[in-house]
């Protein structure tokens, strides 16, 4: 059987012909791609529209991590989601309840095919500088207590990194999702992401979603480098 996991790439450049061209190559093989700050800095809405008409099949997850007070975030959600219609949306669940109902119920009024994720720590942070910020309770925790208030706020799944994705199944609902980058299939360059793990073995333990940039287009052929991930879930 076809294995369902979605490969989203991530189109990291400031460069909107090179992202215009990742997008035409990349997205008809993985079918979904991964826009971020950089980008919608870089570009604004024009940038974004002009990656979705370039692969106008592919799902779209815009990550831009909002955090701000309820009403900011649900304008900011209210507002990508009327525009673009994106597959996935992104706030911090370090927002706090309300902020993510709020986001969650705008998502809902104007594009109800939009999944919000949660981004629960960030996977830059280790120990030590969470305790540097205040937070006492040990990494895991954490992580467990914010995917279980995103869950219930309503949102549908989590960005984590491959070192969560065991606990957040046994927390969370099946249908929650896991969307997971630090993906690098054997052999390719780790370049700054520090805990990695395989497209293979990242599904094994139950990511929904994979976010995978640099492997694919800083490949010699991107939609090749694409297409082999695939086909290596596929034979699991
Ligand atoms: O090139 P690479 O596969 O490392 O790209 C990973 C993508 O996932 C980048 O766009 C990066 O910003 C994003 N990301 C991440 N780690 C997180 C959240 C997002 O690498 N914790």
């Amino acid at each position: 059987m076809e294995n369902q996991t979605r490969i989203f790439c991530a189109l990291d450049t400031s460069d909107l012909e090179q992202a215009k061209n990742w997008a035409a190559q990349i997205g008809p093989v993985t079918g979904a791609l991964k826009l971020g700050l950089e980008f919608a800095g870089s570009f604004g809405p024009q940038g974004i529209e002009a990656v979705q008409n370039a692969a106008p099949d592919a799902a779209l997850f815009i990550d831009l991590k909002f955090h701000d007070i309820p009403n900011t975030v649900a304008g900011a959600v209210h507002t990508i989601c009327t525009n673009f219609a994106p597959s996935y949306l992104n706030v911090h669940a370090a927002g706090g309840q309300a902020m993510m109902e709020a986001a969650k119920a705008a998502c809902e009024t104007a594009s109800p095919q939009t999944k919000l994720l949660a981004v629960t720590i960030l996977t830059s942070l280790s120990e030590e500088e969470l305790y540097k910020i205040g937070y006492r309770e040990g990494l895991p925790d954490r992580v467990i207590q914010m995917a279980l208030l995103a869950e219930t706020c309503g949102l549908d799944g989590v960005v984590c990194s491959s070192h969560e994705i065991s606990l957040i199944r046994q927390s969370c609902a099946d249908s929650f999702e896991t969307m997971v980058p630090g993906i690098r299939p054997l052999g390719s360059a780790k370049g700054d992401q520090n805990r990695i793990m395989t497209p293979k073995e990242a599904v094994q333990i139950g990511a929904t979603h994979l976010v995978i940039g640099r492997p694919i287009t800083a490949a010699p052929d991107p939609a090749k480098a694409a297409q082999e991930i695939i086909d290596s879930l596929n034979a699991l």
